[in-house]
């Protein structure tokens, strides 16, 4: 497939762009467009590719609630322009979305058939994005994925090895370290998840797809897994939403469940525990 890619430099962007050319697929990164840009045009440099896959994305959440026109622009009216182009190039077009946005109705997994209520810009940026790129073609298609793990330990947001380093200063200092009791979600690899994203548009999936790792953690299980696996023996302590002051109130609960792909015969994806085990041992292995 000949694929183009916005976002290829992030998280999952280069795990995408990594698995594509094992696959022996073309990938290539697209540079952001400018909002001004005319629709004619973009089309142009989109006609000739398979699939155009928009991992692209304003992704700090706490900037996002200070500017939310920064937010909406990122996210929302990125993302409008490139289905619009996408749709006039006769281009199929996957937007990377996420769990977070269902909101806090439910306690227990969120299946896609659940209702959407964002409880910040962020997330209403990425649903906004969702319903342009569905309104603009009918096989578009829409993963919401959350929690995502992977990549060098150098990259500033590796959330894995932050907490290492976290963990190590905290024994070295003789300190306690706390992670939240309270926050819900799916911890996902980004390798996992690169790859049933290929395989879900090779097989020319269209609409709303949860794509998420099996199992469900709370922060606090997911940092004491982490801890547990790097061999770092430091009693982490139980820590509450309220302590850890943010300013975007993301929901509780940002679990979900891959229904629609159970239903339809899709393997399940590897548990979250043993694919953050391959991780280390992997990519972190020298970390
Ligand atoms: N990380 C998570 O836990 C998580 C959870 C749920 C959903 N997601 C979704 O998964 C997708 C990938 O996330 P990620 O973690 O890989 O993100 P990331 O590591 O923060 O990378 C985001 C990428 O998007 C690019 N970008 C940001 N703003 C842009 C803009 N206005 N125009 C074009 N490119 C822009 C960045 O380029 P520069 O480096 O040049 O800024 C970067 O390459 C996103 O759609 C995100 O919403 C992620």
């Amino acid at each position: 497939m000949k694929l183009l890619l916005t976002g290829a430099g992030g998280l999952l962007g280069s795990a995408v762009s990594a698995l594509a050319q094992q696959h022996g697929d073309q990938c290539h990164a697209m540079a952001r467009p400018a909002l001004d840009t005319p629709v004619a045009a973009l089309a142009a440099q989109l006609r000739g590719a398979d699939l155009l896959l928009h991992a692209a994305a304003n992704t700090n959440v706490e900037q996002c609630e200070r500017e939310p026109d920064a937010c909406y622009r990122d996210n929302f009216l990125l993302s409008e322009l490139l289905a619009r182009a996408a749709a006039q190039a006769q281009v199929p077009l996957l937007l990377v979305s996420s769990t977070g946005l269902y909101g806090t109705a439910d306690s227990a997994p969120y299946r896609e058939y659940a209702a959407t209520v964002p409880t910040t810009h962020h997330h209403r940026s990425k649903l906004l994005a969702e319903q342009a790129v569905l309104a603009a073609a009918p096989g578009n298609l829409v993963l919401r994925t959350g929690w995502l793990f992977g990549g060098a330990a150098s990259l500033p947001k590796n959330f894995v090895a932050r907490r290492i380093d976290e963990a190590r200063k905290a024994l070295a200092q003789g300190d306690s370290m706390a992670a939240n009791t309270e926050q819900h979600g799916v911890p996902c690899w980004n390798v996992d998840i690169a790859g049933r994203m290929l395989a879900l548009a090779r097989s020319g999936a269209s609409g709303v797809y949860n794509c998420v790792n099996s199992g469900t953690a709370t922060r606090y299980e997911y940092v004491q897994a982490v801890l547990q696996l790097a061999g770092i023996a430091l009693p982490l302590q139980p820590g509450q939403a309220a302590g850890f002051q943010r300013i975007a109130q993301v929901s509780p609960n940002e679990m979900a469940d891959n229904w629609k792909m159970r239903m339809q015969g899709w393997p399940e994806m590897p548990h979250w525990r043993a694919s953050l085990e391959r991780y280390l041992q992997s990519e972190l292995a020298d970390y």
